[in-house]
């Protein structure tokens, strides 16, 4: 049934645009999960929930403890699950770590951001009939510090050498490809040429589909959203007042109630 859904889903001739968003918890999950197409367990999760400043410290542990609590709860949406900084390096630790945690949370896709040099893995994976998507553009695991990151394929030859990837990620058996901060030129041109789907994230929409974190989209936190975040209700402000209000009602002896009181 699963593998029905990932064909149907990741087919052009099936779908029409791929909504996905990312959960790295049970609750959260419940809100996203047959509202949504996809699911990601993104390894976003080191700086949105942990408060890192990279993703580079998320390890497969917490991926498969995060992961195993968000496909438990899934009935009906496909979920993806990030594989972690460093733990795709070769052939042979790629494959023992995505089986691993494939083993413990079931995931449908598995994410692994890539540049040329990762494209034997890519093909690898693939014929071990492992379903991939390949993560290009702007890659955050090379990032240190996410204040450098900035917009890419602007220049002809940027725009080149991402459409070769995302081809030879293709060719490599990747079932999608996952553009983050690419020009709106060069995500149309990808877009395009693939027979697999594009998602995208900051990269226009001239993708298949589009994916945003889920903490930013409803402003769980104070930081500044990126630009091409929408920003759909504010529930940071709106959390603030509820708790003050909490407090206040503590001190002044208005809860609990008789309501909230076991007799
Ligand atoms: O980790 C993540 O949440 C992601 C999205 C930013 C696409 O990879």
């Amino acid at each position: 049934m699963k593998r029905k859904k990932i064909i149907k889903l990741l087919n052009r001739q099936y779908y029409s645009s791929i909504s996905c968003l990312t959960s790295y918890s049970s609750s959260i999950t419940s809100i996203l999960d047959g509202n949504i197409d996809v699911i990601l367990i993104g390894d976003s999760l080191g700086s949105t929930l942990y408060g890192f400043k990279n993703t580079r410290k998320v390890t497969l542990d917490m991926m498969k403890s995060h992961g195993h609590a968000v496909t438990k709860k899934i009935k009906s949406s496909l979920s993806i699950i990030d594989m972690p900084y460093k733990t795709y390096e070769n052939k042979r630790q790629a494959l023992n770590n995505v089986n691993s945690l494939l083993k413990a949370t079931k995931a449908d896709l598995v994410k692994l951001e890539i540049t040329k040099t990762k494209l034997p893995i890519i093909k690898y994976l693939s014929e071990k009939k492992i379903n991939l998507v390949a993560h290009i553009g702007v890659t955050p695991q090379s990032y240190e510090n996410f204040g450098d990151i900035r917009a890419v394929g602007k220049t002809k030859e940027e725009q080149e050498k991402l459409h070769k990837l995302a081809l030879d990620a293709e060719l490599a058996g990747a079932k999608a490809v996952l553009l983050e901060c690419v020009s709106e030129s060069c995500a149309k041109k990808i877009t395009n040429s693939l027979k697999i789907p594009t998602i995208g994230i900051g990269a226009s929409k001239y993708c298949d589909g589009q994916v945003l974190v889920f903490d930013d989209l409803i402003k769980l936190n104070s930081n500044k959203a990126p630009k091409f975040v929408k920003v759909y209700a504010d529930l940071f402000t709106v959390s603030q007042k509820i708790v003050k209000k909490f407090n206040k009602e503590v001190k002044a002896g208005i809860f609990p109630s008789k309501e909230n009181t076991y007799k």
